[in-house]
């Protein structure tokens, strides 16, 4: 695992930017596995504003989300459909048909999950898997249990990452929503390379534990310990407490 910490924010955000424009410049339709969440907001506008300077083009990649909440619409401005068009796919030269995001809008939650399971395998695959750090460490929505979930499924989220949220939802902690479908660990750890990104002091205890505490459910985010490919960016606050 290669560990990365820089300053601040800004540069944390800097360079996992240029980790993911080194990838598209080398290999243009390659398969990009993204994340929502605050801690990416940063990266996303570094690489509009790469595309927008001529030094990066999105023409040939193909991304997947982790995760999408259920219950909102595609439109509704706290869905991940809507954050990922907002901060990149509305600014860049992707074409929106290459870009997907789980949609569990029908009945089937597990349906949904096989088919984003089988869209990934049609695609080849994702090279390069960005990830944020929940504060219980969970990562997509793959909250602590009893075991590493294999594949695209529904889960129930947690009243703390109900909170976490809530501050983006104009009603509160009661319009966020209860359920969503999220790409599983065993999803995440088939991806060839993961990038993840973590920031603010709130995040130094669980980044310890991610990375030098032990590999449990319990800590969903640990078991990228085992993941042959990993490159973590911190900034100073979160990586405050490592040793
Ligand atoms: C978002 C996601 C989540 C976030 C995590 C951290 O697609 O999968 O796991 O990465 O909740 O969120 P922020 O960056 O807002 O602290």
């Amino acid at each position: 695992m290669e560990l990365i910490v820089t300053p601040t924010y800004e540069s944390m955000s800097r360079v996992a930017a240029d980790r993911i424009a080194e990838l598209v410049r080398a290999n243009p339709a390659c398969t990009l596995g993204l994340a929502t969440g605050s801690t990416p907001e940063g990266l996303y506008a570094d690489l509009v504003a790469d595309c927008a300077a001529g030094k990066l083009s999105f023409a040939e990649v193909t991304t997947f989300n982790l995760d999408e909440y259920c219950g909102l619409s595609p439109e509704h401005d706290q869905s991940y459909r809507y954050f990922m068009n907002h901060h990149l796919f509305d600014h860049v030269d992707i074409d929106k048909a290459r870009t997907h995001v789980p949609e569990p809008f029908g009945a089937d939650l597990a349906e949904a999950g096989e088919a984003y399971e089988a869209a990934i395998d049609q695609a080849g695959g994702v090279d390069l898997q960005l990830l944020g750090l929940g504060h219980n460490g969970h990562i997509g929505f793959n909250e602590p249990c009893d075991f590493f979930p294999a594949k695209t499924h529904g889960v129930v989220l947690t009243p703390m990452t109900r909170e976490a949220n809530s501050r983006l939802f104009a009603g509160g902690i009661d319009e966020v929503p209860t359920e969503a479908l999220t790409m599983g660990i065993g999803t995440i750890m088939a991806a060839r390379s993961v990038l993840l990104v973590v920031s603010g002091e709130g995040k130094a205890a669980i980044l310890r534990e991610v990375l030098q505490g032990p590999v449990t459910p319990q800590v969903p985010a640990s078991i990228l310990q085992f993941h042959p490919s990993v490159t973590v960016v911190a900034d100073e606050a979160a990586a405050s407490l490592l040793a």
